[in-house]
C-alpha cells in the first residue's frame, strides 16, 4: 500500500512556499510520494491573469524538477466545471484503491471545513493535514482544539504539520510579476525561468484595452446594428452578472463580445467556414447551420485574436444551447444573452431578469423552459443539447 500526500491549489503560480508545505509533510509523514495538484476552477477561487492551463501546469512541472518524491496530477486542471475535492477523492479511490491518501490543507481551511462539499466524503477517503505556518505568536491551542473537533465529528485523522511562513502569496506574486519586478527569490529556478521565457503574468492593462478596441472595430464593421447592439447588450450584461458572482469582469467581458462574433456570415458561408478551417460540424447543426456561429466565435478567439483561456472559448461555444454542468462563465454568458436590455418579447423576461440576479442556475432553467417551448412553437429543430442541459438543470434544481 502507498501512502500519498496531496497538496492542492491553484498554484498560479507555484512558489517556495508551495514546495515547503510538500517538503515537510513529505518528512513528516514518510510519503511515498507527493502529488501537487492544480485546480481546474475551484469553488472560492477564480483564475485572473494572461496565463493558460497548460502554462500552469508546466509551471508546476518545472517548479519540482528532480525532487524524485513529487508527482504533478492534471487530474483537475482540465475539468471546466468546478472541481470538487470530494469528487477527485473519490475518483482516486476508485482508480488506486490500494492507495492510502493524506489531503494537505491550510489552516484557513480548517475554518470552513465543515462548508466544503462532502467533508464527510473527504474524510472517508483521506487523512487531513493542516499546514499551519510557523508564528510565534499564533494560538495553537484553539488549532488544535479546532483540528480535534473536526475529527471527532467527521471520526477521521487530522494532523497539524507547521509549514513556513512565506510572507509571499500567488495574489502578491502576480502582481509584483505584471509590475516587472524580479521574484527569483520566490519561485524555484526552473519555473522562474518558465515565466520569463513565456513573459507570463506580463500582460498590462493596456494590452487588453488594445484587443477590446480590435475587437470592437471589426465587429463595428461586420455586424448589422441591431446585432451589434445586442452585443454590446451581452457584453454588460455579462459584465454585471460577473460583478454579482464575483467573476472576472474580463473574461466575461470578452465572451459577450465574441459570442456572436460570426453572425454575419449567411448559414452557407457559416457551413463553408468549418469546413475551411476543420471546425466539425454535427447533424443537428447541418439542419440549423445558425448554431455554428457558436463554434466559430470560439475558434476566433483562439486564432484570429490569441486569446489564450479555455473558459471564453467553452462559455462561447455552448452559449447557443446550453450545456450539462456549466461553468459560471457559461451560465454567464447563455443569461445575458437571453436578458440583455435590447431583448424585447420573450415570455417571462423580466422574472428571468431578476432571477439571474439572485438565482442563476433557477434563471438558465427558466431560459431554457421558454427556449424548448419557443422552439416547438416555432417547429424549429432543436439541438439534443439544449434538451439534455434543460434536463440536467430541471434535475439539479430538483434536488435542492
Ligand atoms: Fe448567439
Ligand atoms: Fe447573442
Amino acid at each position: 500500500m502507498a501512502k500519498i500526500g496531496i497538496l492542492g491549489g491553484t498554484f498560479h503560480p507555484i512558489h517556495n512556499g508551495h514546495l515547503y508545505i510538500a517538503k515537510q509533510a513529505l518528512a513528516a509523514f514518510g510519503f511515498d510520494e507527493l502529488w501537487i495538484m492544480p485546480a481546474g476552477l475551484p469553488p472560492h477561487k477564480m483564475l485572473e491573469g494572461a496565463i493558460s492551463r497548460v502554462q500552469r501546469l508546466k509551471l508546476c512541472e518545472a517548479a519540482i524538477e528532480g525532487e524524485s518524491a513529487m508527482r504533478i496530477i492534471p487530474d483537475e486542471i482540465f475539468k471546466t466545471t468546478t472541481s470538487y475535492t470530494y469528487e477527485t477523492l473519490t475518483e482516486f479511490h476508485k482508480k488506486y484503491p490500494k492507495h492510502q491518501f493524506s489531503f494537505i490543507i491550510g489552516e484557513d481551511s480548517l475554518d470552513s471545513f465543515d462548508s466544503w462539499v462532502h467533508p464527510e466524503i473527504i474524510c472517508q477517503y483521506a487523512d487531513i493535514v493542516v499546514a499551519v505556518r510557523n508564528d510565534a505568536n499564533r494560538d495553537y491551542h484553539s488549532l488544535e482544539a479546532r483540528a480535534k473537533e473536526l475529527s471527532e465529528k467527521f471520526d477521521a485523522t487530522f494532523s497539524i504539520i507547521p509549514s513556513e511562513n512565506v510572507p509571499i502569496s500567488s495574489t502578491m506574486l502576480r502582481k509584483m510579476l505584471s509590475e516587472g519586478e524580479d521574484v527569483s527569490a520566490y519561485i524555484p529556478p526552473k519555473a522562474y525561468a518558465y515565466i520569463k521565457e513565456h513573459r507570463l503574468y506580463q500582460k498590462t492593462m493596456e494590452d487588453d484595452v488594445k484587443l477590446r478596441k480590435e475587437i470592437c472595430e471589426d465587429l463595428k464593421k461586420n455586424l448589422k446594428t441591431s446585432r451589434f447592439e445586442h452585443t454590446m447588450g451581452v457584453t454588460y450584461t455579462a459584465c454585471a452578472l460577473a460583478m454579482r458572482y464575483q467573476y472576472s469582469m474580463n473574461k466575461a467581458r470578452l465572451a459577450g463580445l465574441l459570442h456572436d462574433w460570426a453572425k454575419y456570415l449567411s448559414d452557407d458561408e457559416q457551413l463553408a467556414y468549418c469546413k475551411k478551417h476543420g471546425i466539425a460540424v454535427t447533424k443537428a447543426e447541418e439542419q440549423a447551420p445558425y448554431l455554428l456561429h457558436a463554434k466559430i466565435g470560439a475558434y476566433i478567439a483562439k486564432e484570429k485574436y490569441e486569446i489564450d483561456d479555455e473558459d471564453i472559448y467553452h462559455a462561447i461555444l455552448v452559449h447557443t444551447t446550453g450545456a450539462p454542468k456549466m461553468n459560471l462563465l457559461d451560465k454567464i454568458l447563455f443569461t445575458a444573452d437571453y436578458i440583455e436590455p435590447n431583448r424585447k418579447d420573450a415570455p417571462r423576461l423580466e422574472d428571468i431578469r431578476m432571477m439571474a440576479f439572485e438565482n442563476l442556475d433557477t434563471a438558465v432553467l427558466m431560459i431554457l423552459e421558454d427556449s424548448i417551448q419557443y422552439i416547438k412553437d416555432t417547429k424549429r429543430p432543436m439541438d439534443p443539447t439544449t434538451m439534455e442541459t434543460y434536463e440536467y438543470y430541471k434535475e439539479q434544481l430538483n434536488k435542492e
